[in-house]
């Protein structure tokens, strides 16, 4: 019984990795290899992307979409965890980055399910849109620029069908969101959304100290009391 969330030591971190993870061989040579990348820390911690995968199964998800793609990591474990002919958009803004994801995913027989958008996600969400897409998506898991974190949020409310899930990176901000005195722009937008998602009657809400924090928004059905 606790009242308050355990903070995490290093031990308990390590404790946490080493002895909780079911990481397949094709992630885990994926983390090894962004070690000493310039841009590594932008991965996704490996116990979040489980904790992902446990929510996507638990609501039977189909398509999904990420803002913010990287070398792959989150991708490849959000593909992984849909039906095999389901559908994961995933969309980033560097071309780079995409044909790297590419490699990996393609190493790990993911190709056919993982559909790529390349350009500012708010465009490629607005897209899906214009294509009849509203309704359609199961889980939505953003990780890109935080200063567009609530056109992200608006736009996956159009795209997500009831019961869907809305979850979004780095609400933690390696603890920075609790300094009153950081008014950095990315870190007050990161505030707005946390309080958008948190008064946000159309959605249940929760923030999940797991990596770097990950909220989760849940579009309310309307049998909800
Ligand atoms: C934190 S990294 C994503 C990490 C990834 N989810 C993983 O686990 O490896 C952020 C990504 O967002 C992309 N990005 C930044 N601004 C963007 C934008 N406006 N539209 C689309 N992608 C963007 C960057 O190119 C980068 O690949």
């Amino acid at each position: 019984m606790s009242r308050k969330t355990t903070g995490l030591s290093k031990d308990l971190a390590h404790w946490i990795q080493a002895k909780t993870l079911r990481e397949p061989e094709i992630l885990e040579s994926l983390r090894k290899a962004m070690e000493d990348h310039a841009d590594g820390s932008m991965q996704t911690a490996a116990e979040q992307a489980q904790f992902m995968q446990l929510l996507m199964r638990a609501i039977d998800a189909r398509q999904a979409i990420e803002i913010g793609v990287f070398t792959g990591y989150s991708a490849i474990a959000i593909a992984s965890a849909l039906p095999a002919d389901g559908r994961l958009v995933a969309c980033d803004i560097s071309p780079e980055y995409l044909n790297e994801a590419a490699k990996w995913w393609g190493k790990a027989g993911l190709s056919d399910r993982i559909e790529t958008r390349l350009g500012p996600a708010v465009e490629s969400l607005d897209a899906l849109i214009a294509e009849g897409a509203a309704g359609t998506f199961d889980f939505v898991y953003a990780d890109a620029d935080k200063e567009s974190s609530l056109e992200y949020y608006e736009r996956s409310m159009v795209l997500l069908r009831p019961g869907g899930l809305f979850t979004i990176d780095n609400m933690l901000r390696g603890g920075r969101v609790a300094d009153p005195n950081d008014d950095d722009p990315s870190i007050v937008a990161t505030r707005e959304v946390a309080e958008k998602l948190r008064c946000d009657a159309r959605v249940d809400w929760s923030l999940v100290p797991i990596g770097d924090g990950l909220g989760i928004a849940r579009v309310k059905c309307s049998e909800d009391t």
